[in-house]
């Protein structure tokens, strides 16, 4: 049976692409049943309807409360009968109202090797630190800041050379490896998770 998930994007969509096409391949037992965007614009929801996923956009103003829109997006996700939250470049922090709420798991995936360079610009906050290795990390997500149990995550090196834009190139390629690869990994019901471990770790 296929895992039924919810993209929840904000802008590009690249990472959305790389699962639409993993499943189009049949390398991970998915169906996109929704992709959801807290932005009308995003490049994502057109990627969504390409490829007849059904695309939504669910805007903030529109709601008096942040519960109320949280709720919203939490309904949709009910309606499609979703089994899993993918965030995929989402640039908003999900309340505790939604983490609590959620009746289903939610991963994010998060461009630096966490738990260093949490937030927003990881790229460039890994370049004024002077790490000489960066990288991606796909993780559950729990009440804090990029903060829950890690699934996987990839290693790219950062060159004396590299801008914020050609360091984030060379971790993007690696989130478009990680993503799929994590969740063939819990749709084939392999990750465990506990309150801090996630297993199995990348090397079995
Ligand atoms: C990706 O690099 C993703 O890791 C990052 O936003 C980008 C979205 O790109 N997410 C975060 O920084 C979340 N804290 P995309 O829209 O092309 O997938």
């Amino acid at each position: 049976m296929r895992l039924r998930i919810a993209v929840l994007a904000s802008s590009r969509g690249t990472n959305l692409q790389a699962l639409i096409d993993a499943q189009e391949k049949d390398e991970i037992p998915t169906k996109i049943a929704v992709v959801i965007s807290d932005n009308p614009k995003a490049l994502a929801l057109e990627r969504a309807q390409k490829h007849q996923i059904p695309a939504i956009t669910v805007v903030r103003q529109d709601f008096p409360t942040r519960e109320l829109y949280e709720q919203e997006i939490l309904d949709l996700i009910n309606k499609y009968s979703c089994d899993l939250i993918c965030l995929a470049g989402f640039m908003r922090i999900l309340s505790p109202y939604f983490i609590g709420n959620s009746q289903i798991k939610i991963i994010n995936i998060h461009p630096s090797l966490l738990p260093s360079f949490p937030g927003l610009d990881a790229q460039q906050q890994a370049l004024d630190y002077g790490v000489k290795f960066s990288g991606c990390t796909v993780h559950f997500v729990d009440e804090g800041m990029d903060s829950g149990p890690i699934i996987l995550q990839a290693v790219v090196p950062v060159l004396v050379d590299d801008t914020e834009e050609t360091l984030s190139l060379r971790i993007l390629a690696e989130e478009h490896r990680i993503y799929p690869e994590a969740i063939k990994l819990i749709a084939e019901g392999k990750v465990e998770v506990g309150a801090r471990i996630a297993r199995p770790p990348l090397h079995q």
